[in-house]
């Protein structure tokens, strides 16, 4: 990729290459844990896309896949910890094996609540993969985190699935935003 899309504002935190070994090694570990499970993964809309893409061409299992789209309140920039779900489930999860797909874990409170969402539905397990963690600005609510991709400071990140006002998401690398109020 040229042009100033990719430009000045943005410094490369992982590249394609590093992404891409690192999620086949999540691929591999979800395998072996789940080679006699019924496995569904959920992406949550719209930021785990890539990585959902990416992850599931690397798990040899059988495996379905769902998406559901929530929007969490915030107040100001703050979230509160309530979600609501703009886009739901197709098919029901109870007695499947689901891990939920997420593009980044920042407090943790949107995946805390939609964990005990689908939780109250009756699966018989429910854990997390998240392509990015940021442990420090937790609030946090203990999230347990089963499968992620790499941890990574406390800093605006785009690509490869997230977004600044709904761009960005298109790149093929991760970047930390210099400077917030230029994207
Ligand atoms: P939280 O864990 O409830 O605070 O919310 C996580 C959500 O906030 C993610 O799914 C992203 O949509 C968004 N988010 C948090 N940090 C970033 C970032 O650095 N870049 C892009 N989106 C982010
Ligand atoms: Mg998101």
């Amino acid at each position: 990729m040229t042009t100033e899309f990719i430009n000045q504002n943005l410094e490369t935190l992982y590249s394609a290459e590093q992404i891409k070994s690192r999620v086949q090694e999540l691929g591999k570990q979800i395998t072996n844990d789940y080679a006699d499970k019924d496995l569904v993964l959920v992406g949550v809309l719209k930021g785990s896309c890539v990585f959902m893409a990416d992850l599931m061409r690397e798990i040899d299992l059988k495996l379905s896949i769902d998406f559901m789209a929530v929007s969490s309140y915030k107040d100001g920039t703050v979230s509160t910890g309530d979600v609501e779900i703009l886009k739901d489930l197709t098919n029901p999860i109870r007695d499947k094996d689901v891990i939920v797909c997420e593009d980044i874990v920042d407090t943790g409170l949107t995946l805390f609540r939609l964990t005990e969402i689908l939780g109250s539905r009756g699966a018989s397990s429910i854990k997390i993969a998240t392509l990015l963690d940021k442990p420090e600005p937790r609030i946090k609510k203990e999230l347990e985190i089963d499968y992620c991709g790499f941890q990574i400071p406390n800093r605006f990140v785009v690509g490869y699935g997230l977004d600044a006002a709904g761009r960005y998401r298109n790149l093929p690398f991760i970047a930390a935003v210099r400077n917030p109020a230029e994207i």
